[in-house]
């Protein structure tokens, strides 16, 4: 199994601090509240089990934090699997094997012999190469339940970006993954899609709709809300890496002002030199769904 590349140095994932500054990634918080509302639970009135599958899980955070005790509260007997390219984060995702599905997410419909009612991608798809991405779609499609209610469902809660910006956010994030451990020479350059751009993945794909359910804004405190990100390194090199990367953000809004508009980026500066930047991401949840109406 492989090891996820440069991936396998993300153990830092599971640290509080990783999540502690992004609000987006609270239980509670509005985005969580949307992907449980993209679920839409009620309409398996009749289903014995749902399937669910939470793909790039890591430990599981998305299924375990807000899908279980949503379950739980409503009494619908949901069986979630995890899927990761590393099987190390998965063991802490599940006990059961036959929950783990530890593969690459381009390959997935080779792991499973499952057939899934409700498939969720968070903040994974944009971090594939861009000419991996459509891949993506046409797996999960392959594993999606394709009948005649309506069940099956790819939900992606993930960030997106307008054209005009997309090279800056790009610039951006693939530089915080390459801090964060990851290698772009292995493992390519993330990608960030359009809203439009997510759409038609899922229709390119053969999905039969695709809606965009939530549009929101994820602030990221970069002094505060980037630690824990970069692996378990020093204070020290965590704040020479988040001023770094407070330099790129400046930048890019020197060459793209699209971006500071859209991304309402503030950069703090105490005699010429950058203190903190305070930056607001946009963010989606879109909901495809795998079926066709019936005429
Ligand atoms: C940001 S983390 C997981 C976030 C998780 N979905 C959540 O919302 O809490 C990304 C995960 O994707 C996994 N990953 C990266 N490339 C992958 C691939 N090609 N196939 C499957 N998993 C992959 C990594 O191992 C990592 O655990």
């Amino acid at each position: 199994m492989s090891k996820g590349g440069a991936y396998s140095r993300i153990g830092h994932q599971e640290r509080p601090e990783f999540r502690g500054g992004i609000g987006s990634y609270n239980p509670q918080s509005d985005f969580s509240n949307a992907i449980l509302s993209a679920c839409a639970f009620s309409r398996f009135k009749s289903c014995k089990v749902i399937e669910f599958l939470d793909l790039m899980a890591a430990a599981g955070k998305v299924g375990k934090e807000i899908i279980e005790p949503h379950a739980k509260k409503t009494g619908k007997n949901v069986k979630i699997s995890f899927n990761d390219v590393r099987e190390e984060p998965l063991l802490k995702a599940t006990d059961d094997p036959e929950r783990r599905i530890a593969c690459d997410v381009k390959e997935i419909a080779d792991h499973t012999s499952l057939v899934f009612d409700i498939v969720l991608a968070r903040y994974v798809i944009k971090d594939i190469p861009k000419e991996q991405q459509r891949k993506v779609f046409e797996e999960i499609k392959d594993i999606l339940m394709v009948d005649a209610w309506l069940r099956g469902r790819l939900i992606v809660a993930d960030m997106y970006t307008s054209l005009a910006s997309q090279k800056a956010v790009n610039l951006v994030h693939s530089k915080k993954q390459e801090f964060a451990g990851r290698k772009p020479e292995n493992e390519g350059v993330c990608h960030i899609p359009t809203l439009a751009k997510w759409k038609n993945y899922a229709l390119g794909t053969d999905f039969s709709s695709a809606r965009v359910t939530k549009r929101t804004i994820n602030p990221v405190d970069t002094q505060k809300g980037w630690q824990g990100q970069f692996g378990k390194i020093s204070p020290e090199d965590e704040a020479r890496i988040i001023s770094e990367l407070n330099k790129v953000i400046a930048s890019a809004c020197e060459q793209w002002p699209s971006f500071a508009r859209e991304y309402n980026v503030r950069v703090s500066r105490e005699s010429g030199v950058i203190t903190n930047v305070k930056l607001d991401f946009p963010i989606m949840v879109m909901v495809a769904e795998a079926s066709g109406k019936l005429l």
